[in-house]
């Protein structure tokens, strides 16, 4: 089971209408999914796409109910667009991006995400092909595997960890990456945060390539959307954030150059209004109630 986070605050943001056309391009459940078509009867149409199959394989099976309203496929999120163009998903009302992971992908010891479960070290949300984190972190050179912890995990000494899990290598499972970290990287007291925690995170923003495929993502949401139209995105760490936050601030700013001795042009047109001046964080029964939701922060735009 998975708990979509921000609920009541996601319809909100994007305000679903019968008859609109919206794209979720992190399905992970549906739960978000099944509320924009619920709230978009008899005739709001969604395209739902998730680079896990196992989640495609969920949603179809979940959104079954919606018959051709709702269309699920495989694809990465920076894909995704240009799919949606295919399938006649221009001019949209409404986007949604709820990054991270699903409950689903935590709790099964066999996808590699959790210190917590014993498995094999993949961490893949698209686990039919590529790289997986025991791939990545047997080959990859000490100083690249540094600056992965430093600049993806915020990792304290990111060089004696790196050359922890260097000697402990060949690493297969979560629990050797475990151990190697913990080998040196004690959790300090009073500190909240596990070493492991950070370590984990960064592997799977390495293995995923999230932070490149969410820049690329975000301007073409924005091409996509109708006028009035919004993109609403949850994220769940600083990067993430630091990554949406920019995005929207460079949408939303016109720009203008001095030609000669004429007057200023404008030279790029302000495509947004920000609709969130700060994030919408989780209400403390929120909190309390998913321990998930506690590091969400949502940020809408709406296309001018
Ligand atoms: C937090 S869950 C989404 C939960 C969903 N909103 C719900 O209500 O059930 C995130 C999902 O996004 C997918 N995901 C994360 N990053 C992705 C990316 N870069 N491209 C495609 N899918 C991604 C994950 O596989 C996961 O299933």
């Amino acid at each position: 089971m998975h708990v979509p986070v921000l609920y009541t605050e996601v319809l909100e943001a994007l305000q679903p209408k019968p008859g609109g056309a919206f794209i979720d391009a992190t399905l992970g459940g549906a739960g978000h999914a099944s509320a924009i078509l619920q709230a978009s009867g008899p005739d709001g149409r969604l395209l739902g796409t998730d680079a896990d199959i196992a989640a495609v394989a969920r949603c179809t099976e979940r959104l079954r109910e919606f018959g051709s309203r709702a269309i699920v496929r495989q694809s990465w999120l920076n894909e995704t667009p240009t799919l949606a163009t295919e399938l006649g998903f221009t001019k949209v009302d409404g986007v949604l991006m709820d990054l991270g992971l699903s409950s689903f992908q935590l709790d099964e010891a066999e996808r590699g995400f959790s210190f917590m479960r014993e498995g094999p070290l993949d961490m893949r949300f698209d686990n039919t092909k590529g790289m997986s984190a025991a791939d990545w972190v047997n080959a990859a050179d000490m100083p690249s595997m540094a600056q992965a912890l430093r600049d993806y995990g915020d990792v304290a000494n990111p060089m004696r960890v790196a050359e922890a899990i260097y000697k402990a290598r060949p690493l297969k499972t979560t629990h050797d990456l475990r151990q190697a970290v913990l080998s040196i990287a004690r959790m300090g007291r009073g500190s909240r945060i596990n070493p492991a925690t950070l370590v984990f995170q960064a592997l799977r923003i390495v293995v995923n390539d999230e932070l490149r495929r969410l820049s690329e993502a975000v301007p073409k949401y924005i091409d996509l959307l109708k006028s009035g139209g919004r993109l609403a995105i949850i994220s769940f760490h600083s990067l993430e954030d630091g990554i949406v936050k920019r995005s929207f601030r460079d949408a939303a700013e016109s720009e203008s150059a001095q030609f000669g001795f004429g007057d200023a042009q404008a030279v790029r047109e302000a495509k947004v209004h920000i609709l969130t001046k700060k994030p919408i964080q989780p209400t403390e029964a929120e909190s309390r109630d998913n321990p998930r939701a506690r590091s969400a922060r949502l940020r809408v735009v709406q296309r001018i």
